[in-house]
């Protein structure tokens, strides 16, 4: 099979098309054909050597966690997907996960796959895995929020994770107000945000003080921008601030966040088939995957240098991307 690949550690223009063994699923696990992918931050945090533990030791490097494509074969006693079975997924960042999505063919667990919707594309699809599953488990698992909905406030809402964060929050019932900059502002309007603020222009720190004070049941700083510290004062008692990654005051935060009756959380996202299930509804419910672009795959180092420079959510062709 032909993959996207770097044969170590390097830059990202050590990834070139290589010719690599087919691979056999093995007990509990599916072989998929991949459709489409999408580009994470951690594709390119990985490659760089800065986060060697999302993926294992496996050689060549073949990154991309996230995918669409068509059950090709299956393990043993593998009873509930078939070949034909069209689904989506995200591999799991981890030493257990060797080779990934940017590939022809991927080799999942029956856990981290679910049917994709026939109506929605392999692009869209695909590009929802990741994202969409971080946003719901930050949201309603970590920031708990009450099923009545509630207020959220989402940053990065032009990034990946922001930005269907806002449209999920809105499924989860909560009003949302957005942080972010440029086009991500009228982004955010358009998919539902009630109140939009520009990271470089708005006194964001006054804004904190005073109009925003109290107001949150969800701060979810889908950016990993930010810090508790900063965003307590906005919370409502009980609230959380949920974090894609961790400042180095996380600990000092989660502590002094239990004598200010709020909580701090770092979201690591699961692949859970429920959760993809769920998002495989609202999909197919028009739940928006907002696209910066959409790559062919023979393109992965240019489209990862582009998510670097400018973030916001890249698809990635791989059937016919070569
Ligand atoms: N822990 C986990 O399980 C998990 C899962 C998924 C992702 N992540 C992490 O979550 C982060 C976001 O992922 P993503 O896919 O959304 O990335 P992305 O597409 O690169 O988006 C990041 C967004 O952050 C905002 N931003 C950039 N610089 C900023 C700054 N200096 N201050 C404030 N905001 C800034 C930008 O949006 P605006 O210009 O609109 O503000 C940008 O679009 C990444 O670090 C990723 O590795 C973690």
């Amino acid at each position: 099979m032909k993959a996207m690949a770097a044969s170590a550690y390097g830059p990202l223009e050590g990834l070139k098309a290589m010719d690599l063994p087919l691979p056999a699923p093995g007990r509990g696990e599916v072989r998929v054909r991949v459709v489409a992918s999408a580009l994470n931050p951690a594709d390119y945090k990985v490659l760089l050597g800065k986060m060697k533990l999302l993926h294992g030791r496996g050689r060549p490097l073949v990154l991309g966690y996230d995918f669409s494509g068509v059950v090709d074969a299956v393990g043993p006693d593998v009873r509930e997907r078939s070949p034909g079975d069209e689904v989506f997924g995200f591999l799991p960042y981890g030493p257990f996960n060797q080779r990934g999505a940017f590939a022809e063919f991927l080799i999942a667990k029956t856990g981290e796959i679910a049917l994709k919707p026939k109506a929605v594309s392999p692009e869209a699809a695909a590009a929802s895995a990741t994202t969409g599953l971080t946003a719901i488990q930050s949201l309603r698992d970590l920031g708990r929020l009450p099923a009545s909905g509630g207020q959220v406030l989402v940053t990065g809402v032009s990034g990946g994770v922001g930005s269907i964060a806002v449209g999920i929050a809105q499924k989860l019932k909560a009003s949302v107000t957005a942080v972010g900059s440029g086009t991500g502002l009228f982004l955010a309007q358009r998919l539902g945000a009630v109140k939009v603020l520009d990271r470089t222009k708005d006194d964001l720190a006054g804004k904190l003080q005073s109009e925003l004070a109290g107001q949150f049941d969800v701060v979810f700083d889908a950016a990993a921008a930010y810090r508790w510290r900063e965003w307590r004062g906005t919370l409502k008692a009980g609230g959380a601030f949920v974090t894609t990654l961790p400042s180095v005051t996380f600990a000092i935060d989660k502590a002094a966040s239990l004598f200010a009756r709020t909580r701090v959380h770092f979201v690591n996202v699961k692949s859970r088939p429920a959760d993809l299930e769920l998002l495989a509804g609202w999909l197919e419910q028009g739940l928006e995957v907002p696209l910066a672009a959409t790559i062919p795959v023979r393109d992965l180092a240019q489209g990862l240098a582009q998510l670097q420079k400018s973030g916001g959510r890249i698809a990635v062709r791989v059937a016919d991307g070569f």
